[in-house]
């Protein structure tokens, strides 16, 4: 069963969580933390810049993973999500650079890298705090509908729901990348605990079916169920399907 908190707007949402987040990196300053990119995270992201310049929320000691990264982009890239990170989060916080990792979308060998990353989370002790979003349909990652729950990070090919809902931050769908590599959902399943957050009422169908529907590889998210320390913090048109 997944916890559900709902708030009242994306503001709260965002408070809410970086709150949790910020509360576990000071009782566990070296903790691994798992990060997510998209429109949702950029709120709960802001909130911890300004915890970190105007309450002293240190990441010093912390290492971070993320959940993916596009084939093909350069992290230079704007829309790479080694960009997204350094850009919404990293450049403005004390985390070491040596700290921070993020599948290399530009690797020679991306099976060889899709191993390498799930060996450094091992070597790390594993993740403690996973942040994820949701797609409109139900992904978690790039893990898409049909993705086995005992995947691994990997190399996957985007559906073109999703490369649609990502051609917006590109000058058009063609320039959206085809594949990525990402996290697999047994990779995430095992994070000790889990917040996923969704905004808005586009999330509303994937939210309710993810907590409420059949357990299915249909539904990505749908997997949460089985987590024993996953919380959804949601807003109110996110929630209103449930
Ligand atoms: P979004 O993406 O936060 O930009 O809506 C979430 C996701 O696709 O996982």
């Amino acid at each position: 069963m997944v916890k559900v908190l709902i708030v009242k707007n994306y503001e709260e949402l965002s408070l809410e969580t970086a709150l949790r987040i910020a509360e576990a990196v000071r009782s566990k300053p070296d903790i691994v933390l798992g990060l997510a990119t998209g429109g949702t995270p950029l709120g709960c992201y802001r909130e911890l810049i300004r915890m970190h310049r105007e309450e002293g929320l240190s990441f010093s000691k912390v290492t971070t993973f993320n959940l993916d990264e596009y084939v093909g982009l350069p992290p230079s890239h704007p829309q790479s999500y080694h960009y997204y990170m350094f850009h919404n989060l990293f450049d403005h916080v004390d985390v070491r650079r040596e700290n921070v990792h993020i599948p290399d979308g530009m690797a020679e060998d991306l099976d060889e890298e899709c191993r390498r990353y799930e060996e450094a989370i091992k070597e790390a002790g594993g993740i403690d705090l996973q942040l994820l979003g949701i797609g409109r349909n139900g992904h978690i990652g790039f893990n898409e509908p049909g993705s086995p729950f005992d995947s691994r990070t990997r190399v996957v090919k985007l559906s073109e729901q999703t490369r649609k809902d990502n051609a917006r931050f590109f000058n058009s769908i063609d320039e959206v990348p085809t594949h990525a590599i990402t996290m697999g959902i047994g990779t995430i399943m095992e994070a000790r605990r889990i917040i996923l957050i969704a905004s808005g009422e586009a999330k509303a169908e994937a939210i309710a079916k993810a907590v409420k529907g059949p357990k299915t590889v249909d539904v990505p998210a749908s997997a949460l169920q089985d987590h024993p320390d996953c919380l959804f913090i949601i807003d109110k048109e996110a929630a209103s399907l449930l």
